[in-house]
């Protein structure tokens, strides 16, 4: 297409998460692509506005620039003004003179061209230029009418009024408002360019990434903590007028030199020419470095054949960025990696808003990160072709633990999904949390960490409750931490968030099952039901049980096994609700179980989120451990069969031992009737737990060792406690607690503190 002596290159309407790009392909084209940089290049963008209506202008070339709605909506004005124009043509004579007097055909031809000039020629390529041409021609005509004769002023009256319209209607544009301010400010007409510089300042990125950062000025941000992840700079906000905080995250290869992008997407090119089909693709996680060696000697290739010098590091990195956008999973790859974020969040339409996160200290954030449609359905590609289930209006859910990310996605698709797919990655924790880890966060403080740890000991039927996202699962994980190293443990789950391999690594003889996932409705699954499962896990013999989530009618054969004591020494679970009455209705109403069953449960544990005063941010906290008698019939909470031993207090922030009904605890009895320990020497025992914990949290924060609560080290702790306990027993009929503790401090510091101090100084050096 060739108008006004400049080819316009060719362009295409994109539609993306409901809003229109127009998407210039400006490879090949001899101008620069730069709105600011090159007066063509703006008129072929205001040329092609012209001819169709966009949301944002996008210049492809190894680089996209991508000017914003409001960059764009400038541009929009400047378009609606040249119709405008064209439609009234200002330049003709009678709007330059009043043609009955004035017969001067020379002057005429002269305000004619002026005219034709700002209004037709220079405002489709340097819109502000023409204002001040405009400008700057009405100063000199008010000159000229000044020092005029009679006759010159009566056919300046017109010409003057048809400036002053051009002048009123620049002056309505966003664009020239903005100029005209700059232009104030700095008291002086600066090169039009550099305006342009100003206002229309692009995003850029490369064109093989789809995701676009949108780095945002706005004031009054405060950082609130800033970390690396893969390279990659994040940065955590808080916004002044938002309840969410702000999550930006900047990857290197947004910001490479454009040397690098163009071998970039030369790698990209030749590397898709060997994408993995199908059957690689599930095989992805472990043929990664396979492709990173590929894409090296490609880096290394193209470099050589273009004369572009690069470091052996470089080529590296380079490699891992082409993998990370050709079999990884893009930019997500480096949320995923940031484990302090619990779920990531893509909702549909994709693209109409960025993506958010969970972050575990900073709650909900949204990030800079806007996905595109092209990068979900890539993706939808890519997990299907893992997963190996079908995805699509007859199975709208696929539900998947991504492979060695210890990452489950749910995707939905329509017609569940009516605006398009939309995805929610929950990361779980690598390591499990611990009870000493819980205290250092307040979850609990030690004395119910030191109940809880007693409870399980001596083989308590515990199930633990609260809202979505308490810390249920985690606080079940810490527990199953508790419970001796020599017993065998079977864990049913439908989602894998145990850190089960971890515990094995550690020493915990455990195994795992995985039942099938309620929320999916695909039909071809073969994963087995949790009711079979859990039949299955009874005859298994005798074992620790733990029940990732109570849901469904496995309920009904899990209290049957309990009550006949078929299912094994220690039971524990976690179930949807919100105190020890919930979960007690929840069960018998809603799960079908006998009331009297309830009773095998001893113990439930209720966490809730708190929010302080009012505050916006939630701590998630322990706020009861409650007993569960047997002396009752049918509704337990008439009747006293529930029964407080701890309850927290807001005031305090903290639980609190009600002492009072610790006298008429049940199942205090019951292990003194099984251990033959008295009140006091269980007292002891569980003081010695909780003190040991909160010891290790003491240590911790005096030596800045975070690792020494994690389980690895807590569970040496605790297995060393327990020893010298066992010894105590043995060597003297009876245990000196006190004693105890001392030798175990004395091992801790020796054993654990020292090692760790001696690694860190040595990670430090
Ligand atoms: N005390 C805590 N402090 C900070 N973060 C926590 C705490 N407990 C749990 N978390 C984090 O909160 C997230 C949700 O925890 P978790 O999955 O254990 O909750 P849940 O109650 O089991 O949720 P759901 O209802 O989805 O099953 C996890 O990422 C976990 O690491
Ligand atoms: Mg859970």
């Amino acid at each position: 297409m060739k108008i006004g002596g400049f080819k316009v290159g060719d362009y295409v309407v994109k539609e993306e998460g409901r809003k229109k790009h127009l998407l210039f392909d400006c490879r090949g084209c001899i101008y620069r692509a730069s709105l600011a940089d090159d007066k063509a290049c703006m008129y072929h963008v205001l040329y092609a506005l012209n001819e169709a209506d966009a949301d944002l202008v996008v210049l492809s070339d190894v680089y996209e620039r991508i000017y914003d709605e409001k960059q764009t909506e400038m541009l929009r004005e400047i378009v609606k003004l040249i119709q405008k124009f064209s439609v009234e043509a200002p330049w003709s004579y009678n709007n330059l003179a009043d043609t009955k007097i004035m017969k001067d055909e020379g002057l005429l031809s002269t305000r004619h061209k002026v005219i034709v000039t700002i209004a037709r020629e220079l405002i489709a390529y340097d819109p502000i230029k023409a204002y001040l041409t405009c400008l700057s021609e009405l100063s000199k005509e008010r000159e000229r009418f000044a020092s005029g004769s009679a006759e010159y002023k009566a056919s300046s009256t017109v010409y003057l009024k048809t400036l002053l319209y051009l002048k009123k209607n620049f002056e309505e544009c966003e664009l020239i408002q903005k100029a005209r301010r700059f232009i104030t400010e700095l008291k002086q007409v600066p090169e039009s360019k550099e305006l342009y510089r100003t206002f229309f300042e692009a995003q850029i990125k490369p064109a093989f990434i789809g995701s676009r950062l949108i780095f945002r000025e706005e004031e009054g941000l405060e950082l609130l903590d800033e970390y690396t992840v893969k390279n990659s700079t994040v940065q955590i906000f808080a916004h002044p007028n938002q309840t969410q905080n702000l999550y930006f995250i900047n990857p290197p290869e947004y910001s490479l030199s454009p040397e690098k992008y163009f071998v970039l997407s030369k790698a990209k090119e030749v590397v898709a020419g060997y994408t993995p089909g199908r059957a690689s693709l599930s095989t992805v996680a472990r043929s990664r470095e396979y492709f990173e060696r590929i894409y090296q000697s490609t880096i290394m290739e193209i470099a050589e054949q273009n004369n572009i010098k690069l470091t052996k590091k470089e080529i590296k990195e380079l490699s891992e960025i082409v993998a990370r956008y050709s079999v990884g999973y893009g930019i997500l790859e480096i949320l995923l990696s940031d484990r302090k974020l619990t779920d990531i969040y893509l909702d549909s339409p994709i693209g109409e808003s960025p993506l958010y996160v969970v972050h575990s200290d900073f709650e909900q954030c949204v990030t800079n990160v806007l996905y595109t449609e092209r990068e979900a359905q890539a993706l939808v590609t890519k997990l299907r072709a893992m997963s190996g289930r079908p995805f699509d209006e007859a199975h709208p859910v696929l539900d998947f633990d991504l492979p060695e990310l210890e990452t489950r996605v749910a995707t939905i698709g329509p017609p569940l999904a009516p605006d398009g797919v939309a995805f929610a990655f929950r990361l779980h924790k690598l390591t499990p949390w611990t009870l000493s880890q819980f205290i250092d966060v307040k979850y609990l403080n030690p004395l119910a960490a030191g109940l809880i740890s007693f409870f399980i000991d001596n083989q308590a039927t515990m199930l633990i409750t609260g809202s979505r996202g308490s810390g249920k699962t985690s606080l079940m994980g810490a527990c199953i931490l508790e419970i001796p190293k020599n017993t065998r443990i079977i864990v049913q789950e439908d989602t894998l968030e145990i850190p089960v391999p971890y515990m094995k690594k550690i020493g915990f003889n455990i195994q795992r099952l995985k039942t099938k996932s309620p929320i999916s409705v695909s039909k071809t699954e073969a994963e087995v039901e949790p009711d079979e499962a859990l039949r299955t896990a009874l005859r298994l013999g005798n074992s620790a049980l733990v029940i990732g989530e109570v849901r469904s009618k496995e309920a009904r054969t899990l209290y049957e096994a309990m009550r006949v004591g078929a299912a094994g020494n220690i039971v524990m679970g976690t179930i949807h609700g919100d105190s020890a009455y919930a979960v007690w209705d929840r069960v018998v109403n809603d799960l079908d179980v006998p009331t009297t069953s309830f009773k095998a449960t001893d113990v439930v544990v209720t966490a809730r989120p708190i929010r302080f005063y009012g505050s916006l941010r939630r701590h998630r906290r322990v706020v009861e451990i409650t007993e569960i008698r047997k002396h009752w019939i049918e509704e337990p909470a008439r009747e006293g069969g529930l029964l407080d031993l701890m309850q927290y207090s807001a005031k305090k922030d903290s639980l609190e031992l009600l002492e009072d009904n610790l006298k008429e605890s049940e199942l205090f009895e019951k292990i003194s009737r099984v251990s033959g320990l008295t009140m006091h020497e269980m007292w002891a025992d569980i003081q010695m737990r909780a003190e040991s914990k909160r010891y290790l949290v003491e240590m911790k924060k005096k030596y800045s060792l975070p690792e020494l609560l994690e389980a690895e080290y807590t569970t040496a702790a605790n297995d060393k406690l327990m020893l010298l306990r066992e010894r105590q027993l043995r060597e003297f009929g009876k245990v000196d607690y006190g004693k105890v503790l001392e030798e175990w401090k004395e091992w801790v510091n020796e054993r654990l503190v020292k090692k760790l101090t001696k690694s860190e100084i040595k990670t430090k050096g």
